[in-house]
């Protein structure tokens, strides 16, 4: 049996809310702990609410903000200012509007032309802001935030690519045939080290894929968020009611 816990909410905003919530309890107590919190920020649409409510009140002065190191999960091949780019709309909803220093955003250079030297230095990266060795374990996230695609992806794990089989880079380039391009993403082995797993899954369209991906048969290949299980961490799921219709009785409490 899968160890999780399923929050249902009324809509995005309130489980946008509730995540947004459970962020905040995870950076000030790694703050308070550590002198430092590190977040690795989704993609897509679905986080910008959250990262809007992070950025205002009550939560923007709940936590010491100029202590936390933000990553990324993963991104798109495109420039930083390109309207498809994870870093801005993070940047436009969050990282701008808390008044981030740039050496505490930690960019995934998705439009770099070496792919691989690019996810290579991104490791470096990590390692160098979490003190450990590159070559070593992963270093334990203090919170990861995953969406969940229609197809069962999160990340940039794609169904039946080659990130989902690596077991020694923490980020990689993944080639996505069915995009037709490469995308970088955090690998299952450095996403499952996190100390906190939260997906944020909204809307009707996601139905089928999260109850596919909770309760369907083990399918890693076909179902990449399925890969997902932290190993000592928490995983969290904050869906709401449009998204939760395809799970069965007992999941919904
Ligand atoms: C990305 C994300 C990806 C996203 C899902 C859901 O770069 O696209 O990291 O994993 O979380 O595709 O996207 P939506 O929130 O837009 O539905």
């Amino acid at each position: 049996m899968r160890k999780y816990t399923l929050n249902i909410y009324k809509d995005l905003e309130e489980a946008s809310r509730a995540a947004a919530n459970e962020v905040v309890t995870v950076l000030q107590r790694a703050i308070f702990e550590r002198d430092r919190a590190t977040l690795a920020l989704s993609g897509g649409s679905t986080p910008k609410r959250l990262y809007e409510l992070l950025a205002g009140d009550p939560f923007r002065g709940k936590v010491d903000w100029p202590k936390v190191h933000f990553f990324w999960g993963d991104e798109r091949p495109v420039p930083p200012d390109h309207p498809q780019s994870n870093y801005r709309m993070a940047k436009e909803a969050l990282l701008g509007p808390l008044q981030i220093a740039d050496d505490h955003i930690h960019r995934l250079k998705g439009e770099e032309r070496d792919r691989n030297a690019a996810a290579e230095a991104y490791q470096n990266e990590i390692a160098a802001v979490l003190g450990v060795s590159a070559i070593g374990e992963p270093p334990v996230l203090d919170v990861t935030l995953l969406g969940l695609g229609e197809d069962g992806h999160t990340a940039s794990l794609f169904p039946a690519t080659p990130a989902l089989l690596e077991t020694q880079q923490w980020v990689v380039n993944n080639p996505v045939l069915k995009l037709d391009c490469d995308r970088l993403t955090m690998t299952p082995m450095l996403i499952n080290r996190s100390a906190n797993i939260f997906f944020l899954v909204s809307g009707s369209q996601k139905a089928k894929p999260l109850a596919a991906v909770l309760e369907g048969p083990v399918d890693t290949q076909r179902l990449p968020a399925q890969l997902i299980r932290p190993a000592r961490g928490k995983l969290i799921w904050f869906v709401d009611k449009d998204a939760a219709t395809g799970l069965s009785k007992q999941q919904k409490g």
